[in-house]
């Protein structure tokens, strides 16, 4: 990057409100999240089942361990003023999503990558010993989810031939009618929180390791679908090698 460019966002950084800091901070790790593998499916508009139900499950456990953590410190004074659980919380549209998709038993069908659990660990210990720190956490993902989040849903639906709302619960908000209006309320919820300098930088810093864990999640899905289709293929050659020999 230009240092007049890097100079500026570190202007930007240290002048500006919450919601600008932490828009500034996690700019770059935005682009690299957009740009993983996962991201870019959507961006060409296609996405397969595979990749959509092993996202599910990963969400169902990043989403269990955030959304109780924001619980449990629901009345501390850096989570209250944005702790939204009727308009946000997205536990029980993700269940929905995977029974849709693997039937009553759900529970035991679904496969969680260890990035998922490494980010489901971090959400704890921040819910533990740093509960500042939620913000960071809530903003990367429901705010993500209210923005680009809004274009992947309808994408899902048109490369999976979805009907309208199955198995598309995780996208759609019913208790938010304007998503643009809700992230302003949000943005101004979040400016209202009061920090000190170290907690600010601990809260900018978190929000930078909550995108990192984010593209981790998205790299590991992709990394096991390719296996997947490696041994499907390797199998697929041997098939043939096999008919070939007996014909011979
Ligand atoms: C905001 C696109 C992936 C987190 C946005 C906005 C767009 C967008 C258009 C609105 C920007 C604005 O209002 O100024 C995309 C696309 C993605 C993607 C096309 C991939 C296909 C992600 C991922 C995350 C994320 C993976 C995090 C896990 C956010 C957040 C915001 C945002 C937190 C709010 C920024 C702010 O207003 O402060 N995204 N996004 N996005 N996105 Fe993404």
């Amino acid at each position: 990057m230009e240092t007049i460019e890097k100079n500026q966002m570190q202007t930007a950084i240290m002048d500006s409100e919450l919601s600008e800091q932490i828009k500034a901070a996690t700019k770059d790790s935005h682009v690299r999240a957009e740009n993983t593998e996962l991201m870019l499916s959507y961006q060409r508009g296609r996405v397969s089942l595979q990749q959509y139900q092993l996202l599910l499950c990963s969400l169902y456990k990043i989403y269990e361990a955030l959304e109780e953590a924001l619980d449990t410190n629901a009345s501390h004074d850096a989570v209250a003023p944005i702790y939204f659980p009727q308009e946000l919380s997205r536990l029980e549209s993700i269940g929905k999503d995977l029974e849709y998709f693997y039937g009553r038993s759900w529970r035991e069908k679904m496969m969680i990558s260890a990035a998922a659990l490494r980010y489901a660990q971090r959400l704890r210990e921040v819910g533990r010993d740093h509960p500042e720190y939620l913000v960071a956490h809530a903003y990367t993902r429901y705010l993500g989810d209210l923005s680009g989040g809004q274009v992947l849903g309808r994408i899902t639906q048109k490369s999976l031939g979805l009907k309208s709302g199955e198995g598309l619960s995780f996208f759609s908000f019913p208790a938010v009618s304007s998503p643009n209006l809700f992230k302003q309320l949000y943005r101004s919820r979040m400016n209202s929180i009061e920090l000190t300098e170290e907690q600010r930088s601990g809260v900018l810093q978190e929000a930078v390791t909550a995108f990192e864990l984010n593209i981790q999640v998205f790299n590991e899905l992709q990394d096991s679908l390719s296996c997947v289709s490696d041994t499907e293929n390797e199998m697929r050659q041997r098939h043939t090698q096999h008919k070939q020999s007996t014909t011979a």
